[in-house]
């Protein structure tokens, strides 16, 4: 596994590994750019902005996803837990918390509104029983409360949308700026 702990080192993964199929039609960079670019366009604070970016980091480090013995339906690389370990010291709780719990906002949202299962990509359908299924009525309350819900509730319909075949939205550099500053004032 290799982690990364410098932002130089993230752009270097994307950069290595980012044209990797999501699991769907587009490609890991296609897929977070599509998804920075919706962030930056609602108005999303700059941290918001690089969760976009880089909420499936932790695909690209554990890097089983597509291998010959993963399911979908039946295997979890738990990238929102990796994601938020990887980028936590580098780029500080703002960035990593909507990126921890950008799967309990799906699975939060199959649970409050089944017509959003039925409308998720296949991908997204078939991981949802190995991320843990629906919530419970508990599970669901404690989410609602949580500080960080609504920013993992917008980072997950930024997700949803951002899987549009062959749209190559900006480059991966035009957020270094952006990541590097975070990065810095830590
Ligand atoms: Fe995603």
């Amino acid at each position: 596994m290799n982690t990364p702990t410098t932002v130089q080192d993230l752009f270097a993964l994307y950069d290595a590994k980012g044209q990797e199929h999501y699991g769907e039609f587009v490609t890991q960079t296609e897929h977070a750019l599509q998804c920075a670019a919706l962030a930056r366009a609602s108005g999303a604070s700059d941290a918001l902005i690089a969760a976009a970016l880089l909420h499936d980091v932790g695909h690209l480090v554990s890097d089983v996803q597509g291998t010959d013995r993963y399911r979908f339906d039946e295997d979890d690389d738990g990238h929102d837990a990796l994601g938020a370990r990887v980028l936590s010291p580098i780029l500080g709780a703002a960035v990593a918390q909507p990126v921890a719990l950008h799967v309990t906002a799906k699975r939060w949202r199959c649970t409050r509104e089944p017509s959003y299962h039925e409308q998720l990509s296949p991908a997204s359908r078939a991981t949802l029983k190995a991320q843990g299924g629906l919530l419970s009525e508990e599970e669901c309350r404690r989410f609602e409360a949580h500080p960080g819900f609504a920013n993992a509730l917008a980072l997950r319909s930024w997700d949803d949308t951002a899987k549009v075949a062959g749209l190559l939205v900006g480059d991966l550099r035009d957020y270094e700026e952006l990541v590097t500053g975070l990065a810095d004032a830590r």
